[in-house]
């Protein structure tokens, strides 16, 4: 399947202006006649292990796109006129909620935010039923993130709206790995065969996990670097038991920092998620720190004009020092911004405008 860059609300508005005018005022459409289509055929976004690198492409192609609407003065399009999306967090977020809700706001979605602490949650309602509750509000799409891995693929088989992983447990967080492939590959050209460094608590990281996936989908060598107590087992290629062969793509493993940030175009410094840690993996924040930290000394190793990421939320002083968080060579704040573009362009293509045959209906 397809998805063409003209949509349904563009012919309804009977609007077929391109997306490259120079910054019209509000009400403009997203639709490009000329454009070429693009290669999309999932109803949900769980994780990008399944989403090939075509579809890949298609999301950070149209977010470019997206970028260039967020830059008008008026920043403001009905391409999405009619669409509903549900963001349902069961854990904390600043900048994935808030990123999704300007997206699909920016696009002339409806966004409705609905906060697990103050819903029926709290009076025993399930996911499943809350889940169905929304789509019987004719949700087109439900954001969710949840503290436990898979809760997404469960609501994902009882809802009628596309279902997206804002973050499940330790699994997957496929979004924010969408939006560092999109920045990576505007800041150095291209992604295959970058060389991207990530450092700290891999294995409590589910934006290292979905990272691993869309980054060796389009071609870069990834390294992971932290503790041994840190690293998820059966990683390394050549010891991988059988069972894990399917757990993610082979990686090199590192646990010297310095060796890992040797030629490294992208360095990309990892939180420790101490609420999903056990006690006992670290002798002390402070050892960690000094053994683990992304500090400027250390960046030099890496190569010259290499670029400094984090997910977001930072702690510095402790996975990254603060003077390099900001420096020169970090782009954090860039890939804050990037993400609006990225789940712009993920909300459009997931509402099969221009193809039609995509939208609705249940899996
Ligand atoms: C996440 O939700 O996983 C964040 O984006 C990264 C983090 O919490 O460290």
């Amino acid at each position: 399947m397809t998805v063409p860059l003209t949509g349904r609300a563009a012919a309804a508005a009977g609007d077929d202006r391109e997306l490259r005018a120079p910054d019209p005022g509000p009400g403009e459409e997203v639709g490009a006649g000329a454009a070429p289509a693009l290669p999309w055929s999932q109803r949900h976004l769980l994780d990008l292990d399944i989403v090939s690198p075509a579809e890949i492409d298609s999301v950070l192609t149209l977010a470019e796109r997206m970028l260039e609407v967020l830059e008008r003065r008026i920043a403001r399009v009905p391409t999405l006129r009619g669409f509903t999306v549900f963001t349902l967090f069961y854990e904390p977020s600043t900048r994935t909620r808030a990123s999704f809700e300007l997206a699909g706001k920016v696009l002339g979605a409806d966004v409705v935010n609905v906060s697990p602490q103050s819903a029926s949650v709290q009076k025993g309602e399930s996911l499943v039923d809350t889940v169905r509750t929304l789509s019987a509000m004719e949700a087109n799409a439900i954001v969710m993130r949840h503290a436990s891995a898979g809760a997404p693929y469960l609501a994902a088989r009882h809802s009628a709206a596309s279902i997206v992983n804002a973050g499940d447990g330790a699994h997957a967080h496929p979004t924010q790995a969408l939006l560092d492939l999109f920045t990576i590959r505007r800041q150095l050209g291209g992604i295959a065969g970058r060389r991207v460094v990530m450092i700290g608590d891999i294995a409590h990281s589910r934006v290292a996990r979905s990272d691993i996936w869309g980054l060796t989908a389009m071609g870069a060598e990834v390294v992971i670097c932290g503790p041994p107590t840190l690293l998820p087992r059966g990683l390394r290629a050549g010891e991988r038991p059988e069972h894990a062969r399917e757990a993610l793509p082979p990686v090199r493993v590192e646990t010297d920092i310095r060796r890992a940030l040797e030629g490294a175009d992208v360095v990309m410094a990892l939180r420790l998620q101490a609420e999903r840690q056990q006690g006992g993996l670290l002798p002390s924040l402070r050892e960690y720190a000094r053994l683990y930290q992304v500090t400027a000394e250390r960046f030099a190793l890496a190569r010259p004009g290499a670029l400094l990421m984090h997910p977001g939320p930072k702690n510095e002083g402790i996975e990254i020092a603060s003077d390099i968080a900001t420096g020169d060579h970090s782009i954090i704040e860039r890939q804050v911004t990037n993400g609006v573009a990225v789940r712009m362009a993920l909300l459009y293509l997931l509402s099969g405008r221009g193809a039609p045959e995509a939208a609705g209906g249940a899996s």
